[in-house]
């Protein structure tokens, strides 16, 4: 449709992409080919299929499971190019890419292998597509805070490459507060954080994000209506919240899109930008996004270009670059 097209050509910006999660099966199996992994599948239908989540953890056990084909620094490069390939045919201009190093160093990959991979991938995107792009360095909430402090002393040699350090997997019962001391670190680098609350978690982990690791966005946070206090907060501070619509409906954080909290949240005054999460694993990636909204809420073009200013605001980007494409 005309909207179609016109969502198509807005120059988009993504904050919430986990690059791991941009895995699509297709790619998913000539990897395990190429570095000798067994999949517990027979083909990509039936990947697709096994696609079926009831909440966070189910998904998460796929999502672990999926990158588990990924090792080399080649790897982390095809994943990030394939993703940057289809983000330019959904018009995004600018992608902030979280990855999750714990999540292969147990597995017995380095640190260089993501890291080099997806640098490599951020330089080419500039050069092929003109998108400009940040890293984000993500630890996993539900691993000992101690490991990711180790994780953010190994990787110094990149400390300059990352925009900013986050904090994802599972949510209920792993509160932020335990990580506070690594964003502190972090901070003391000069590294900003942002963190993954009130998804499945309840709004006192949002307010906890903010007090005790003092990010400057807030991932999902979708929750943040069930306290009129935080909401205030969330209002003044102008705290940009990375909203995910597809991934909430098949994660049931809400049952439909109808129901999606997000006029609530815009109509609070909030902050909201429209981001796709992991878009291999949730049915679409930044455009379907767009486009699903405009059907569930009725939005229109100027609902569009506010929320994408709130990106283009809150995204981890050189004036100049900001200057373009506000
Ligand atoms: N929530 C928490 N952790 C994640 C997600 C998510 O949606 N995707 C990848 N890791
Ligand atoms: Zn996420």
């Amino acid at each position: 449709t005309e909207m179609t097209a016109w969502l198509r050509e807005l120059p988009k910006a993504e904050l919430h992409l986990h690059i791991e999660g941009t895995l699509e099966p297709a790619l998913m199996f000539a990897l395990a080919e190429r570095n000798g992994v067994t999949l517990p599948y027979e083909s990509v239908e039936a990947v697709r299929a096994a696609y079926d989540f009831d909440d966070l953890p189910s998904f998460l056990t796929l999502y672990y499971q999926g990158m588990g084909v990924l090792h080399t620094r080649e790897n982390f490069f095809d994943l990030a190019m394939a993703y940057f390939d289809r983000a330019r045919e959904d018009g995004v201009a600018h992608v902030e890419l979280s990855f999750d190093p714990q999540a292969h160093r147990v597995r017995g990959v380095p640190l260089e292998a993501p890291f080099e991979g997806l640098l490599a991938a951020c330089r080419e995107a500039e050069s092929r597509h003109g998108i400009s792009s940040a890293l984000i360095m993500s630890f996993l909430r539900d691993r000992d805070p101690a490991e990711a402090m180790e994780v953010l002393e190994q990787a110094a040699p990149w400390h300059a490459s990352i925009a900013a350090v986050g904090l994802d997997s599972a949510e209920r019962d792993h509160p932020p507060g335990r990580f506070a001391e690594v964003f502190a670190r972090a901070r003391a680098m000069g590294i900003p954080g942002v963190a993954h609350a009130g998804e499945e978690g309840p709004a006192a982990y949002i307010r906890e994000a903010l007090e005790t690791l003092d990010v400057c966005r807030i991932d999902h946070g979708v929750r943040c209506l069930e306290d009129a206090d935080l909401v205030a907060t969330l209002r003044e501070r102008r705290i940009p919240l990375t909203v995910c619509p597809l991934s909430n409906v098949k994660l049931k954080v809400t049952p439909t899109l109808a129901e999606h909290p997000l006029p609530a949240l815009r109509d609070a005054g909030l902050n909201v930008t429209l981001n796709s999460d992991d878009p291999a694993y949730f049915g679409g990636g930044m455009l379907d996004n767009h486009v699903a909204c405009h059907e569930a809420f009725g939005w229109t073009r100027n609902d569009f270009l506010a929320m994408t200013r709130n990106a283009l605001e809150a995204a981890f980007m050189a004036e100049e670059r900001r200057d373009v494409l506000l």
